[in-house]
């Protein structure tokens, strides 16, 4: 962190833990931000070395008449952003002007809802006020996130305005990273990770607060949990539970837990001008460069906060915009650069970070939805809105989760909206007419728990022991069909039997923190003698792609991918991926070589170890099969049956189950052979323009018919088999619909697939 100070004509450098570590009057090169990294830095303050090409200037530093005299520094830290600087921040947030009133309420009341405008100070503030109350000193303070990003960033900033080191009393737990220690008081976690910690400790004991934030974004595990949360604090009287939401729907909390106590902290905001778009736009991402450079070049100062929908357009968006600014600027006389910095949740942390970073010049962030709550970025001024945004919904055609474009909510819109007037009065431009708005879009979000298939909550709920879901106290219940269409799947992967008890199987498949076919993947492999490549192939599925492919280079880098090919299988390949990386001593410049993400690599090898260690505790060693290919294609193929599709022509195959047609993706390791494999097994399907079958494995006939028998038969009585299921399935509606009719408002499980 630089810190350019004016009048002391002084920069100070701070280490990552805030210890000063350099220093040089202005006029050096070191106030030139490149150039930190070149600064060996010392916690003494004093410059020890520095590298670069002007060198010689800058090792001025060290000589004794330029050393800074030690009073400049102490005003140099005072004038900079030192923690006292954060201090300050800490007692003008709203939440601070409440903090008496708020404790009183907590103390007084096991439950309260906590209502506040974004930035109030709700996720960073009510975990210190317990702190300093004292409340740690009977159990950790947790604090549950929707989104893996803001568990992170806020436990920096938390860590920082404490002026401890991240992971000591402060730390984070994502799922894959564990950011605690012994001596955390304060933990930031995703709403995921505390479900799986109720499997383990179902009255969650080390806890003595639990701040449920961001409820109003109503993820799938975050109304799990509230459901939950019934049960636990009538068994802990002592435990806390706090629900933090933003304004909209926070009633609902309340209700929930019969009329709990709310408190709202009090808001501060300034008018937003909101801008409809007065034609309806074609492009969104053309529309929204249009409007950046427009507010840019054409407005008062303040920072400008773009909504799309995901990496995509973010990346698209971001890199136009900068080829635009430079043509711009290149024939500018007087410059007028800007900052465009893209933020979501795949990004790496370092990069996400600067979007918090000081700037001077105009900042553009480039967001998902993450900002519309989660995260706050102060100083924006201007909103631009695609009002779009990726949501995951349950395609019954496809019998799986897909992401779908969709308008974003009312309740959203005016939430993005809000953005820009936190500082002062705001724009909000949307990228959408208001016709449009009042035809498209619903008042409010529909919940998670409400569009996407349930297969591993219901495998976690079952194991935590209700098995019958009418005593599962939903906010909103979920469909029927989507509750017996989950049922169904967990079903077909033997995790569930007839009658909806959970088999060993199944039992076996919740201690994996991933989706059920994964687990089973694992379950399997030990089975097949090859759990050492299948943890591998496991940890490779569940990291951001490996391959490379930047767009000046794309032949040269298909080219690379295709060397580590294994022409029956995209699992495999991924496994040879590793393999070499592992033979190359995990080499940094072999990945740049050879066109592959070492960040993803080495991710996936962390994946791989915490994945070794859970199939220990299981009691399933790891084994390995060495260059044998058959059975780890026969292992996944025992779990991957219901995925199945049979060759057509070139590329094209056809779903053995739905007779639906789904291609190869061109960057499939089976796309170039000749001689294309008669059945396939594939991970997931891929959406775009076609159906496109994503990590394909070629298997034998006599595996499908031997592990997905209910489905497939090697003689011809296919026919026979569907039907059969056909009856199963006509008899469960049934019992859906004397259910339905019942007018019971609850679910039930237990029905026979
Ligand atoms: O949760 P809520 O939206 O009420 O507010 P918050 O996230 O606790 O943010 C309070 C203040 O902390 C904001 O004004 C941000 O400027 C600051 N903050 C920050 O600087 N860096 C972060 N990573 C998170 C918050
Ligand atoms: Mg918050």
């Amino acid at each position: 962190q630089i810190i350019a100070n004016q009048k002391a004509e002084i920069s100070v450098i701070r280490d990552p833990e805030g210890h000063l570590a350099a220093a040089a009057r202005r006029g050096s090169n070191l106030v030139n931000e490149r150039r930190v990294q070149s600064v060996i830095m010392k916690k003494n303050n004093e410059v020890s070395a520095v590298k670069g090409t002007k060198l010689g200037n800058v090792m001025g530093i060290k000589d004794k008449e330029e050393k800074i005299e030690h009073k400049n520094f102490i005003e140099a830290m005072e004038d900079s952003s030192s923690p006292l600087d954060i201090a300050e921040q800490r007692r003008c947030l709203p939440a601070f002007t409440v903090r008496e009133d708020l404790i009183r309420t907590i103390r007084e009341n096991q439950i309260v809802v906590v209502i506040g405008e974004t930035g109030s100070g709700k996720t960073t503030q009510l975990t210190q006020f317990l702190y300093e109350e004292g409340f740690y000193k009977r159990g950790i303070i947790g604090c549950t996130q929707p989104r893996r990003v803001a568990a992170m960033s806020v436990a920096k900033r938390v860590s920082e305005e404490m002026g401890v080191k991240l992971g000591n009393e402060v730390g984070f737990t994502i799922r894959f990273e564990d950011r605690t220690s012994p001596r955390t008081m304060i933990k930031y976690m995703t709403d995921g990770v505390l479900l799986r910690e109720t499997l383990l400790d179902s009255g969650l004991e080390k806890y003595s607060c639990i701040i449920m934030d961001e409820a109003h974004e109503r993820s799938l595990n975050t109304d799990i949990l509230l459901g939950l949360f019934k049960k636990i604090l009538t068994k802990r009287r002592d435990l806390r539970l706090i629900i933090t939401s933003a304004t909209m729907n926070a009633s609902r909390f309340s209700e929930f837990f019969g009329n709990a106590d709310t408190f709202t902290i009090p808001g501060r905001t300034f008018p937003v001008d909101i801008q409809f778009s007065k034609y309806p736009v074609a492009d969104y991402v053309d529309a929204a460069i249009k409007q950046v450079l427009k507010i840019h070049y054409g407005k008062k100062p303040g920072d400008i906060l773009v909504f799309m929908t995901g990496q995509e357009d973010i990346e698209a968006t971001c890199q136009v915009l900068q080829e635009r600014i430079e043509e711009i600027e290149e024939d500018a006389e007087n410059k007028n650069p800007l900052s465009i910095l893209p933020i979501y949740s795949s990004l790496p942390a370092d990069l996400q970070a600067k979007v918090f970073g000081r700037s001077e010049v105009r900042k553009c962030i480039v967001a998902t939805n993450i900002a519309e709550t989660s995260l706050t970025v102060d100083g924006i001024v201007f909103v631009v809105d695609a009002g779009l945004c990726k949501l995951k919904v349950y395609s019954s055609k496809l019998g799986m989760d897909i992401l779908q474009l969709a308008p974003i909510s009312f309740a959203q819109a005016n939430q993005r909206s809000g953005r820009a007037g936190r500082t002062g009065p705001g724009v909000a431009y949307r990228l959408y007419t208001l016709t449009e708005a009042e035809k498209e879009m619903y008042v409010q979000p529909i919940p998670e728990i409400q569009r996407t298939n349930l297969a591993n909550t219901l495998l976690l709920i079952k194991s935590l022991g209700v098995d019958n879901l009418l005593d599962f106290p939903f906010i909103d219940p979920p469909p029927h069909a989507t509750i017996y269409s989950s049922l169904y799947d967990l079903w077909c992967l033997d995790a569930i039997d007839n009658l909806g008890a959970l088999t060993d199987l199944g039992h076996k498949m919740t201690s994996f923190p991933m989706e059920p076919v994964l687990s089973k993947m694992l379950i399997k492999s030990h089975e097949f003698k090859c759990s050492t490549e299948m943890c591998i192939i496991v940890a490779m599925l569940s990291v951001p792609n490996v391959f490379y492919r930047p767009k000046e280079r794309q032949k040269e880098s298909d080219r690379s991918r295709e060397r580590f090919f294994i022409p029956e299988s995209d699992h495999l390949t991924l496994l040879n991926v590793y393999n070499q990386w592992l033979n190359h001593r995990n080499s940094a410049r072999w990945c740049v070589q050879n066109f592959l993400h070492e960040k993803s690599l080495r991710r996936a090898q962390e994946i791989e170890l915490q994945l070794q260690s859970i199939m220990m505790q299981q009691g399933m060693a790891c084994r390995s099969i060495g260059r044998q290919w058959d059975p780890i294609q026969e292992c996944i193929c025992s779990c991957l049956f219901v995925n199945a599709a049979r060759f057509k022509k070139f590329g094209e195959y056809t779903n053995l189950r739905s007779v639906m047609s789904m291609v190869l993706h061109p960057t499939s390791s089976l796309y170039g052979t000749a001689d294309l494999p008669e059945y396939v097994v594939f991970q997931e399907l891929l959406l775009t323009s076609r159906e496109y079958m994503n990590v394909v494995t070629a298997v034998k006939p006599e595996w499908l018919a031997k592990y997905g028998s209910v489905f497939y038969s090697a003689r011809s009585d296919h026919e026979a088999v569907l039907s059969r299921l056909k009856e199963a399935m006509d008899d469960a509606k049934k019992k859906w619909n004397q259910l339905e009719t019942s007018k019971t408002q609850k679910v039930v499980t237990n029905v026979q697939p």
